[in-house]
Parts: structure tokens; sequence; C-alpha cells
């Protein structure tokens, strides 16, 4: 699967987002080791807090499936140009990557796509 391709499943899960909070729809596809691919998109609550990213979605799916590490993520909004992980998304990244060097974030930029490795992301990362 090439990145491009990646990132159209990206787009087409952001269609399922449940934002009805923040009216801001994300989707977000990954790419395990196997090479198998999972989707995600967010979903929110009335209960603000518990809303879920489309990133952590899309690794619970991976790890739901019985993956043990992922190697890209492609992530969309319909609302932003270069929708970036957040904060906490970057740290659940890092826990089931290999090393974050390794590691490819894609995000859509007008027509074209952009990869930045999560060690860009997230310096200086946190290991338990
Ligand atoms: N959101 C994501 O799905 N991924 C991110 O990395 C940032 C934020 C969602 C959470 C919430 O449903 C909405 O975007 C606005 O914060």
């Amino acid at each position: 699967m090439t990145y491009e391709e990646l990132m159209q499943k990206a787009i087409e899960v952001s269609k399922n987002s449940y934002s009805p909070y923040s009216k801001f729809a994300v989707g977000a596809c990954v790419l395990a080791e196997s090479g198998a691919v999972y989707q995600g998109c967010n979903f929110e609550n009335g209960s603000i807090g518990l809303s879920i990213c489309a990133e952590r979605n899309a690794i619970g799916s991976a790890i739901a499936n019985g993956e043990k590490r992922i190697k890209a993520i492609a992530i969309y909004s319909p609302n932003q140009d270069k929708c970036f992980p957040c904060g906490a998304c970057r740290q659940v990244i890092h826990e089931f990557c290999e090393t974050d060097e390794g590691f490819d974030v894609i995000v859509k930029d007008g027509d074209n796509i952009k990869v930045y490795t999560l060690a860009a992301l997230l310096p200086e990362s946190f290991t338990l």
C-alpha cells in the first residue's frame, strides 16, 4: 500500500466521524508491520472529555487484530490542512512503533501529502 493509498483510506473513514460537538472530523489509517491497514475516526461524547481521537481508534483496532507493531499512520481532517496528531496520540504511537525515527506520520497538504517522522514530532520521547 502506498502512502497516497493510506491517505485515501484516512479520507474515506473521516466520513464516519461522530463529532457533533466540535464539528471537527478526523480520519486515520494505520499501516501495521504485517502489511494490513486499520482505519479509525474520532468519536465524541456529551461528556466532552471522553472523546476519542481517530489515531487512537485506528491503533486500537490494529492491536485488537493482533498487531504488535505499526509502521506509519495517515491522518486527515476536512477541516484543516496538515492535521497533526495531538500530543497524547503521539505518545500512543511511540508505544507501538519500533523506532521514532523509522515511523512515518503522513498528513495532507492541499493536493499533496507530507511525511514526518515521529522523532520530528515527538523529540525526547518517554519510554517506561
Ligand atoms: N482529534 C483527533 O481525532 N485527533 C487529533 O489528533 C486531534 C483531535 C479529534 C478529537 C475531537 O473529537 C476533535 O478532533 C476536536 O478536538
